[in-house]
């Protein structure tokens, strides 16, 4: 039995079972192999039949595809036009996401400490994503911190090893420091 909330269908499914194998092997093998899977599913006929997002007003939205008991979870985001998204980090464990439309920067940051729960962020990477890019966050390399701006609406798949619901957020400090304090915060449903 699935959660009645999961919008899934038959090609859903199909490389759902190919991340629960993947991921059998290991996070490292999950997110190597999984990104092409993804990218090849939704260029199937009949992927995104009941599949959809929800309409992104103010804020991003995700919703819940497909999640078996102690699976991977595949989540369909998106973001609205001109939004950013505040640096933050994952815990854990890695995840990856392919876009389906519109465009995504993803800036990946380093934080130094400064103060007690005082940060310092420096971008050392950003990239564009467009339709049919992958992305992976990968938590046990190095920094995993990034922010992510939606210039126009755009919409993306993620696939997580478990399902979450709390990220480590990176709010701008009181002070006028440029500098930054870090805060746990509930992800959206
Ligand atoms: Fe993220």
């Amino acid at each position: 039995m699935t959660p009645s909330r999961t919008a899934s269908n038959e090609c859903v499914r199909a490389a759902y079972e190919q991340f629960t194998e993947l991921l059998a092997q290991g996070d490292g093998t999950f997110i190597e192999e999984g990104p092409a899977i993804l990218q090849d599913a939704i260029e199937t006929d009949g992927f995104f039949d009941g599949v959809e997002t929800e309409r992104a007003e103010d804020t991003y939205t995700r919703r819940l595809i497909h999640h078996e008991p102690d699976g991977p979870v595949i989540r369909f985001m998106e973001w609205p036009p001109e939004y950013a998204l505040l640096p933050h980090e994952h815990h854990g464990r890695p995840c990856f996401e392919v876009l389906v439309d519109g465009q995504l920067f993803v800036a990946d940051m380093e934080a130094e400490i400064s103060a007690d729960n005082e940060y310092e962020l420096n971008v050392v990477e950003s990239t564009v994503c467009n339709p049919s890019d992958a992305g992976i966050v990968d938590p046990r390399t190095g920094s995993d911190i990034h922010a992510v701006y939606s210039p126009v609406r755009t919409r993306s798949l993620h696939v997580y090893p478990d399902d979450n619901h709390y990220g480590i957020g990176y709010v701008p400090s009181d002070e006028p420091n440029d500098l930054y304090r870090k805060e746990r915060f509930q992800l959206r449903e």
